[in-house]
């Protein structure tokens, strides 16, 4: 039978910010079969329908910072091929139909053993972010808590802004860097996300190799630069650093950011209000069981001494 979960809850990192998809609470990364997620449909008919989506502002909006040329290429050819070759991918398995992105990137994440759709539906979420993490008269510096917390977390902006771009040109090969707000709250099984600690509920840099993304370490990101060759060729050859600098100087949408942080702050809240509640009523079963087994005891002494 096939996990399509049904989400009951808001976009959270997305929101109208960047919209891909939803995370079905309570997914706890487990994989029950492998062999289900490749069954092929009795039917053959294509139901995955996973779209690409366009950035939110023309091709050739983000001149002459990032040209027409290459949002051409890396939206219209490399990202769509991504959600293409997913769809082809997926169709008529355990992952087509009902599941959001993000869950099929955690789920085929697989702690790591990762399954051969994860690179295509990782590709797919980390474009459609990246392009939303950008915006025409971008770049400059943030404000309002956004600012606070970089200043909090990295000493000052222009320590965050080092960090950032050091990550970015540093990442061997093709990869990702990423802005997250770290508020861990599940032991995903890899050794770059611990178990809770007092280093939750901060601002950090991180970088990810080829498809990886912060989501299947349960970061919640904020910001990332394509660091992948075909994200700067055009426009700067092999400069990846000048790439890079424009980027933070120019293109950075530091709303959409902002927003970003709201949405994972009240979604590390909800969580932990879950935890406590959840807390709460063991806690409450636990005392009721005691009282039952107090009185049944009880009882059974009050019979003896008759
Ligand atoms: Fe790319």
């Amino acid at each position: 039978m096939a996990a399509a979960a049904t989400p009951t809850r808001p976009i959270w990192l997305t929101g109208q910010v960047t919209g891909i998809g939803r995370r079905t609470p309570g997914l706890q990364f487990q994989w029950r079969n492998n062999k289900m997620a490749q069954r092929k449909a009795g039917s053959g008919k294509i139901s995955a329908k996973f779209e690409l989506k366009p950035p939110p502002y023309p091709l050739n909006a983000l001149e002459p910072h990032m040209s027409r040329d290459t949002l051409e290429y890396h939206w219209g050819k490399h990202h769509r091929a991504y959600v293409d070759n997913l769809n082809k991918q997926i169709v008529g398995t355990e992952l087509d139909g009902g599941m959001s992105l993000e869950d099929v990137v955690l789920l085929t994440y697989n702690k790591g053993d990762m399954l051969p759709s994860f690179n295509n539906a990782a590709q797919a979420w980390n474009h459609e972010f990246f392009w939303e993490s950008m915006k025409p008269g971008g770049g400059g510096k943030p404000s309002g808590e956004l600012l606070e917390l970089i200043e909090r977390d990295f000493g000052s902006f222009e320590r965050f802004l080092q960090e950032f771009k050091s990550a970015a040109a540093t990442q061997f090969g093709s990869g990702w860097a990423w802005l997250v707000y770290k508020a861990n709250r599940l032991d995903v099984d890899n050794a770059v996300n611990p178990l809770p600690s007092e280093n939750d509920k901060k601002l950090v840099v991180v970088k990810s190799p080829n498809a990886v993304n912060p989501l299947v370490w349960d970061y919640s990101p904020l910001l990332t630069i394509d660091v992948w060759e075909h994200a700067y060729y055009l426009d700067f050859q092999n400069r990846r650093p000048d790439y890079i600098s424009v980027f933070m100087d120019k293109l950075v949408s530091w709303e959409a950011v902002s927003k970003r942080l709201e949405v994972a702050k009240a979604r590390a809240k909800e969580r932990e209000l879950e935890e406590e509640k959840k807390k709460r009523e063991e806690e409450e079963d636990k005392p009721e069981d005691e009282a039952v087994r107090v009185y049944v005891d009880g009882d059974a002494d009050v019979s003896e001494s008759d």
